[in-house]
């Protein structure tokens, strides 16, 4: 049933490729094509009843849509033939934001409940025009449209800390995210490397707390702390009538703009200004980006004028802020300071307190009780969960889906958020070819897949996850064009995911409308991603049989591959169906698009064909959940590890990684090896040595060799196959013990237990 309604569906807004092809992104509710169009000329006419408040500003905002992209002002409610109606009116099942749209050709006719549905069935009309619009014929489908939200939280946040973007910027950004019915924008105005929002009480706030030694020619990780005698010359901040101009462009696109005022960490840019509101009470060093140690960057928990600074800052941002939210941050506490000072201490006595993590949930609840009493609700990061959440917070589930899902549990409205797939921080391509970024990879498609609500939660408690929001952190991001190509596309992806019915979804029909949207980018000047290019390898097993899926996410890519090592070129295997792997090897695959062989690099993966292949393994020790790589059996599977840490490895966490496979018959075998992995960063160590040992009965086992590491412990990054060879004999079962190791001296995690990664034992 389901999948013929998408059928029927995709014929609405793809088969009419006879007539037009409709590229709105989100795909509306419903789309009902007809034939013939309409003709946007400036002899058109927009009408509306004046009485209806606030259609006039619409009127306007239409207007100016149009000028910007097509020169024409259109008249506004004067008698023509041609006439785009926008009419508010009482309409059922569509909500506070929907619409109804009917396109004809005389008439455009736009109906809703509110200014907000017009202001959507603008955005959507204006996606119906031709991309190339100077010198073209405005021709629009003749069409019914009913459309209407599945989420009313629909966010995109920027980070304005790590760098200052002005009020231009902001607006464009705004502009960009209301094209895609994006209704929240979460203006992230606080962090350590930069305070950007002007307080009146506290102006040092911003005079001081605003600017940073400029260290703009270093990476960001790599900076080092500022010198007392530095200048602080790189920042800026928003005055607060720019704010309130600012709040008024959002109101008019139905955009929500929700503050971040972090807190209790993540403030050196306060305490560099006022350092009596740290734990230390002494004067910071300047601000520098990427690196402040040696610096607080904590509110004291004991001390009740930081509250008090607290309270006075808030005031002014609610005054400010027509939003019902405001976020108070409370991510990433360092709590170390907290267990030093007196007064946070005295505070968690007083307060019968248990530990720093309950002091946290006391700061923060006296914040929320705060806010409350100015009629407003709190929003906070996923951490305000630990020691216990404050009774009205709306909780942002962003170290994963975690977080959300605990807080719905616990009947608290959640906006998920999780960095895998919605943090726009990250790589959406390459990394080969790419503007530096953090972290993993989210690419278009991982974006699209995204489903807001998690599985674990029943139908009572899904009503609590509002929607969902993208981050865009700006570490590594300092200039418009780059923010524009971190989000596009994978916002209007992201788009789609909060507005349209789940079963509307279809990533190929996106893919095919996003492909005009590209050219509306290329002819508005803005910068975008224009894909991923690396092919996706998917390894399986049939049968007992080792396969590899290769795909592309990029619109009719084909992929051609290799297994001999060498680079496919447009003579290599054309990939129509899934490949057996019989054999150690290296594969390489890349995508072809319009006859050339698209990417930086190849993608590649190893595979190494042994005579444990599919055999079972029983562990002494359980295999971490996180890291199960594609099951139980994943040490037999041919798999090799790729560079990076999610793909294809087991993980144990400060155990020894002891297993044991059965061959199932009597093998004559004469070497065995283990391969692993170091990350120092992720606290992944090769094991301290690897013993082998075989068996013919299961239970009296012969060690064959202890190999010991030689590779320090401080490489940052190192793949190893721990490996013995012996002469030949014959076994039944194979034991392999990899003991763990601890985090080294200077290391983030000194003493504590690391994690062990394994990829395959490999018997020959
Ligand atoms: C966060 O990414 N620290 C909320
Ligand atoms: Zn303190």
């Amino acid at each position: 049933m389901k999948i013929k309604f998408i059928f029927i569906l995709s014929l609405t807004t793809t088969l009419c490729v006879a007539q037009q092809t409709v590229n709105i992104i989100p795909q509306p509710v419903s789309i009902q094509q007809q034939s013939g169009n309409f003709i946007l000329t400036g002899n058109t006419a927009i009408q509306y009843n004046p009485q209806q408040k606030g259609l006039k500003k619409v009127a306007k905002f239409f207007n100016l849509q149009l000028k910007n992209t097509t020169g024409f002002v259109l008249p506004v409610n004067t008698s023509l033939p041609a006439t785009i109606q926008l009419s508010i009116e009482k309409l059922a099942t569509i909500g506070d934001e929907g619409y109804n749209m009917d396109i004809t050709s005389k008439a455009v006719t736009i109906k809703a409940n509110t200014t907000a549905g017009i202001v959507y069935g603008i955005q959507s009309l204006l996606q119906t025009l031709p991309a190339i619009r100077t010198n073209a014929k405005l021709e629009i489908p003749c069409m019914s449209i009913t459309d209407y939200p599945r989420f009313k939280y629909r966010g995109m946040h920027l980070d304005v800390s790590r760098h200052f973007f002005g009020p231009e910027l902001i607006k464009e950004y705004i502009d960009l995210i209301a094209s895609y019915k994006m209704n929240v924008f979460h203006w992230h105005l606080v962090d350590d490397q930069g305070w950007r929002i002007e307080i009146k009480k506290y102006p040092k706030l911003t005079s001081v707390g605003a600017w940073r030694v400029d260290q703009t020619d270093k990476i960001w990780g790599s900076r080092p702390q500022a010198k007392p005698d530095e200048k602080p010359t790189y920042g800026g901040y928003y005055t607060q009538e720019q704010i309130k101009e600012i709040i008024a462009y959002a109101a008019q696109r139905n955009v929500t703009i929700i503050p971040e005022i972090e807190l209790p960490g993540h403030v050196a840019s306060a305490i560099a200004s006022y350092p009596q509101l740290c734990c230390k009470q002494q004067q910071q060093f300047p601000l520098t980006g990427g690196n402040y140690t040696g610096m607080s960057s904590n509110y004291c928990a004991g001390n009740d004028s930081a509250f008090n600074f607290l309270e006075n800052v808030l005031t002014e941002v609610i005054d400010l802020f027509p939003s019902q939210y405001i976020h108070i941050g409370g991510d990433e506490v360092d709590k170390n300071p907290w267990k030093k000072c007196n007064r946070c201490q005295a505070r968690i006595k007083k307060e019968g307190l248990k530990n720093e993590e309950e002091l946290q949930s006391y700061f923060i609840k006296r914040i929320e009780k705060f806010v409350n009493s100015k009629h407003k609700k709190i929003i906070g990061w996923d951490e305000i969960l630990e020691g216990g959440l404050a009774p009205e917070a709306t909780v942002m589930s962003w170290r994963g889906e975690n977080g959300g899902i605990e807080a719905a549990k616990q009947s608290h409205d959640v906006i998920m958020t999780p960095g895998k797939p919605v943090y726009f921080d990250h790589y959406q391509a390459g990394p080969e070819g790419e503007p530096i970024a953090i972290g993993g990879m989210n690419t278009l498609k991982n974006v699209y897949d995204y489903e807001p609500v998690p599985k674990e939660l029943n139908a009572e408690e899904a009503k609590h996850v509002l929607g969902a929001q993208a981050n865009l952190w700006t570490e590594f991001i300092t200039t418009a064009e780059h923010v524009e190509y971190m989000i596009l596309p994978r916002m209007p992806a992201l788009a789609e995911v909060v507005w349209s019915p789940k079963e509307n979804r279809n990533w190929n029909s996106f893919n095919e409308r996003l492909q005009n949207h590209f050219k509306a980018y290329g002819e508005k000047g803005l910068h975008y991603c224009p894909g991923n290019f690396t092919v996706n390898i998917r390894p399986f097993s049939q049968n007992g049989k080792l396969f590899v899926n290769l795909s592309t996410e990029i619109l009719n890519g084909e992929v051609y591959y290799t297994t001999d090592g060498t680079e496919p070129t447009l003579t290599s295997n054309k990939y129509s169906a899934p490949v057996e792997i019989n054999s150690t090897g290296l594969l390489k695959a890349s995508t072809m698009q319009n006859g050339r062989i698209m990417g930086v690099q190849a993608a590649r993966q190893s595979f190494a064909m042994h005579k444990g292949i599919g055999k079972n393994v029983i562990y002494a020790n359980p295999v971490s959940r996180y890291y199960m790589a594609d099951g139980s059996n994943s040490l037999t599977d041919g798999v090799r590890g790729t560079g990076t840490v999610g793909k294809f490895w087991h993980g144990f966490s400060g155990k020894d990684l002891i297993a044991t496979i059965d061959l199932e018959e009597a093998k004559n075998i004469q070497s065995l090896a283990l391969g692993c992995l170091q990350n120092y960063n992720d606290w992944i160590f090769l094991p301290q040595s690897v013993k082998f040992e075989t068996s013919v009965n299961g239970t009296d086992f012969e060690e064959v060799q202890t190999v010991n590491n030689l590779i320090s412990i401080n490489e940052k990054n190192a793949k190893f196959d721990f490996k013995t060879s012996f002469p030949a004999k014959t076994v039944k079962f194979i034991r392999v013990t990899a003991k763990n190791n601890i985090c080294p001296p200077g290391h983030n995690g000194e003493g504590k237990p690391g994690w062990i990664f394994a990829d395959e034992i490999i018997v020959d």
